[in-house]
Parts: C-alpha cells; structure tokens; sequence
C-alpha cells in the first residue's frame, strides 16, 4: 500500500483546474493524485507546477474506488466530480477500511422545493453524515466564471448575439451564483483547515433577482438587451421538450425553469467566518467573465 497524501476527483473541470491553479501557487511541487476517465483533456493541467500522478477510472463506479483504495492510503480525498458518486466511494471505504478526511463539493439544490430534484441529495448528505472518519462537505450556489460554466455564460452568449432574453414567470426569484475561483479558493481554505468539520453553504457576493441579472448583463455587454416575459407553463414545457429530444445535450432543462421560480439565495456567513471565505460581488465576477469569452471570441468584442 503507497501512502499518499491527496487524491481528487474533478480536476479537468471549471471548479477543479482553479482549483489546481491555486494550489500550485500556495503549495508549489506538490504531490496530488488525481482520478481522471480516459477521456479527460488533461492538458490544462500539464502547466501547473504541481507534481500529478493520474489516476484513470470513472468515479462513479466501485471497482475504480475498489483499485485505487487497494493501493493507495489517501489522507485527504477531495471529490469535486459529483456528490452522486459519494454513496459509492463511501462503500469502497468501508470495504478497505480506511477513513481519509473527505471534502466533498454538493450543491445547494438540497434546499430545493422541488422534491424530485432535492431526495437525491438529501439521501445522500445522510449517507454522508454517517461516515465514521471526518468530512467537509461545501455547498455551492449556481457556479459561474468562464465557457466551462454551465449556465451564466450561455445566457450572456444569448443576450450577445439575440440581444434579448426570455424571462418565465415574474422574474422576481433570487440568486446568489458563486464565481468559480471563489469556490476554488475555498476547496482551498478547507483543504488547509482539516479540523472543520461538517457542511458550508457557499454562495455569491451578491444577490440579485432574474430581472436584475438581465439588466447588469446588458450594462456589462453594453447593448440592449430586452426581457421577454413569457407564462412559465410555456417554459416547463420548453424545457421538457428540448430535454426530451436533446438529453443532455439541450441547452436548458426542465429543472433549471422549474427552479427560476424559487429564491436560490443563502447565507455564506459560516464559510466566511471559519474557511475566510469573501466571494466577489456579481458586477466583477460578471465583467471578468464578459472579458474572458470576448477575448476567446465566445461572444462579440
Ligand atoms: N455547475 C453548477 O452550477 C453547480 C452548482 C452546484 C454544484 N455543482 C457541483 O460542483 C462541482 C463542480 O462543478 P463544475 O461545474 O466545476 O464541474 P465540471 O466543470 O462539470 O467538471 C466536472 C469534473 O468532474 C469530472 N467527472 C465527472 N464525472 C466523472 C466520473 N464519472 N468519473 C471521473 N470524473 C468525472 C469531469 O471529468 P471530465 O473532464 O472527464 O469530464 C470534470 O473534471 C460538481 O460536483 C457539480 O455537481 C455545480
């Protein structure tokens, strides 16, 4: 058995690969294992001066953890990739007896109304609290930051180039999305502090409604951009409809316009006073991402 000290899961992600970035420069030549598929682009990482060893598997399988665990005896597990995953990992932790420190990214899609789409993660953070060795686990808002995100920078792309946006329902809901180097930066500040223990809501610096999103977007593009209101039925169904002819490759989901009609903003103040955690207001956060995707050509300069 090689006694290693980190092995992490998503790192050829947003969330991960910032993550990576800054590690390297707090903690320059260290030694991380990282679990990638075969199919990973792990070049983003080639630059990083970090000493990786990869790993290649599927973590949401139990032979990948069963192998990996066989041979290494990590002392931290970061997992980024999903919280889905966690009821197998905890499984093959159990099998090899071992208790490494886990940090582990969820989501605050717990708190969801919808039940559909909150059971999951509930089931899981249960299974979570009954680990016997030590965990972290980090809830982040919706993640924004670059053309890797998942969801600000295709409403920007779409309000670049059709210079309007459609708004279901009043618009009035309220978000609170985190920058993804905040998030990274506090994956960081818990990696460094492995005696806390327990869950932290990570949301954005700031909170604003749909409507008010639309207009900073538009004050950032600098061109109009028109909200169209339209019934939220009309959405749902949409939604459903794209979801249904495109899987996952529709560009927006059922869940994402259910969701648009429940506030979706929560405190961040037991990161801020335990993992210093001071997440950038949306106006910078927005305009540094604006900047990114107009000087990769994502949308107009
Ligand atoms: N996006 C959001 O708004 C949001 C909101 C709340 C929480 N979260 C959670 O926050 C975390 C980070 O999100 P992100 O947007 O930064 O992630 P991301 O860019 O989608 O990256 C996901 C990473 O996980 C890896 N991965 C996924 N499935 C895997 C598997 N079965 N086996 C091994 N690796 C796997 C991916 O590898 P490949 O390079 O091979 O694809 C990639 O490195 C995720 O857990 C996500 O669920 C996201």
């Amino acid at each position: 058995m090689v006694k290693i000290n980190l092995l992490l899961t998503g790192t050829t992600g947003l969330t991960g690969t910032l993550f990576l970035g800054h590690l390297a420069k707090t903690s320059p030549s260290s030694e991380v294992h990282c679990l990638v598929r075969p199919t990973s682009d792990c070049r983003p990482l080639e630059s990083l001066n970090l000493n990786i060893h990869y790993l290649t598997g599927d973590s949401a399988i139990n032979q990948t953890w069963d192998t990996i665990l066989a041979k290494h005896t990590p002392t931290t597990i970061i997992h980024i990739a999903s919280i889905r995953h966690v009821p197998v990992i905890l499984d093959s932790l159990k099998t090899s007896k071992q208790t490494p420190h886990l940090i582990v990214i969820g989501t605050t899609g717990v708190y969801s109304q919808y039940n559909q789409y909150s059971q999951d993660y509930k089931a899981i953070e249960g299974q979570l609290a009954q680990y016997t060795g030590s965990y972290c686990l980090l809830r982040p808002t919706m993640i924004y930051g670059s053309e890797r995100d998942k969801n600000l920078h295709k409403l920007i792309k779409f309000c670049d180039r059709y210079g309007f946006f459609p708004v279901f329902g009043a618009g009035n809901c309220l978000l609170q999305p985190i920058h993804a180097d905040d998030l990274a930066q506090a994956i960081l500040s818990a990696l460094q502090r492995p005696y806390l223990q327990g869950s932290y809501d990570l949301s954005g610096g700031s909170i604003v409604t749909f409507r008010e999103l639309l207009v900073l977007v538009k004050k950032l593009l600098g061109k109009p951009v028109r909200q169209v209101y339209l019934p939220l039925n009309l959405g749902v169904w949409i939604g459903t409809m794209l979801e249904n002819l495109l899987g996952r490759r529709s560009p927006v989901r059922r869940e994402q316009i259910l969701r648009l009609q429940e506030d979706k903003a929560y405190s961040h103040d037991a990161a801020q006073k335990d993992l210093d955690f001071f997440p950038r207001p949306l106006a910078i956060g927005l305009e540094q991402e604006i900047n990114l995707l107009r000087g990769h050509g994502v949308i107009s300069s």
